[in-house]
């Protein structure tokens, strides 16, 4: 089964392609490297040993995209990553964010309705409920209005593919809704690559440490959680890694019940900023150079998932936890 990465040479998507490879599927990658180095193709293919084609192609433009699928006719599974997703950065530039996380989908998908048969699994975020009503959240949390373009595009793009694939009955589409991707490949050949710097908190605080950035900034201890900070699920990357190769199996296996679904994947857990930092201090032995410091707009107080769905349904768990993370996060940096 011949299977389309789009980002697969960046974070999740390298993790992705890794674990497709182990599991037999020949993978094809497109990517536009503007989030990510060809270092990372190596990185892949010094993991599994086999050979991989990738295609340096901006998926903006529709003749390329139109070009590959005439080229590669055989795909008919899509595992789409590439977007943009700073939300800071999509507040400053919408129409980059609308045009580079819709338009792509929006081709992909014109190409996957012509086919027989297409699976089609798509990139989502927690980021869709806002600030959910109830903890943990279940996929039926009521989507609030985004607080982001970055968002928007999420929520925007879930509904693109629920109104295309009622009416395309031929395409199967799921739609996993990640929490807090964090960590690296245990091989240490693949991890998270912050071109620039990290908004993300795990980078930091690991750049932090290794004496990259200077100090990290607590985003606000004055929130009503246990310990003031923000609460969100820190899932490790192979793990979200594995359920979508268990989403895909189950849409090629016919498994699925409709033909557009969603999950969650997250570990269930929630661990506030400070325990991040305190956990990290522990597995690493280093001391790490915090303060406190304002709120950052836009950030939920707390996000975690419930996992129920994804567990019974995908027959998918998360196996590893914070610390295990923490510390593959801690070993990349230093490699
Ligand atoms: C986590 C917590 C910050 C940096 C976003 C997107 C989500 C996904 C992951 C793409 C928050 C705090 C952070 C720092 C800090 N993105 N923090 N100091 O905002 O939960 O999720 O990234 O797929 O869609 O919404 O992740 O790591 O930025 O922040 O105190 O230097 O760490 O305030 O409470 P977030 P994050």
């Amino acid at each position: 089964m011949k299977i389309l990465v789009t980002g697969g040479l960046g974070f999740i998507g390298s993790h992705v392609v890794a674990e497709l490879q182990n599991e037999g599927f020949e993978v094809v990658i497109i990517d536009n490297l503007s989030n990510s180095t060809i270092d990372v193709l190596e990185g892949i293919i010094a993991i599994t040993g086999i050979e991989l084609v990738f295609e340096k192609i901006d998926l903006r433009d529709k003749s390329l995209v139109v070009d590959f699928f005439k080229r590669h006719h055989d795909i008919n599974g899509v595992i789409h990553f590439a977007a943009s997703k700073a939300v800071g950065e999509s507040v400053e530039l919408p129409l980059l964010y609308y045009e580079n996380n819709l338009n792509t989908l929006i081709y992909l998908l014109q190409e996957l309705q012509k086919k027989e048969s297409a699976n089609f699994i798509f990139s989502s975020s927690c980021t869709v409920y806002g600030q959910a009503d109830s903890l943990p959240i279940t996929e039926s949390a009521p989507i609030k209005k985004a607080a982001s373009p970055y968002g928007n595009t999420k929520q925007i793009g879930e509904e693109i593919i629920l109104d295309t694939c009622k009416v395309v009955p031929n395409l199967n589409a799921i739609a996993l809704r990640y929490f807090n991707p964090i960590g690296a490949h245990e091989s240490i050949r693949i991890g998270e690559l912050p071109l620039g710097t990290p908004q993300n908190l795990v980078p930091f605080i690991t750049q932090t440490a290794i004496g990259k950035r200077t100090q990290l900034s607590v985003f606000g201890d004055d929130y009503p959680t246990e310990d003031g900070t923000c609460v969100r699920d820190y899932i490790h990357v192979v793990d979200l890694a594995k359920a979508h190769v268990m989403a895909l199996t189950r849409l090629i296996n016919g498994s699925n019940k409709d033909n557009f679904e969603v999950f969650n994947i997250g570990t269930g857990k929630g661990s506030s900023v400070l325990e991040v930092i305190h956990t990290f201090e522990e597995v690493s032995g280093k001391k790490l150079n915090y303060k406190i410091v304002g709120r950052r707009e836009g950030d939920v107080i707390s996000a975690y998932a419930d996992t129920h769905k994804a567990n019974t349904i995908l027959k998918w768990n998360a196996k590893l936890n914070l610390k295990d993370a923490l510390l593959s996060a801690w070993k990349w940096e230093n490699k």
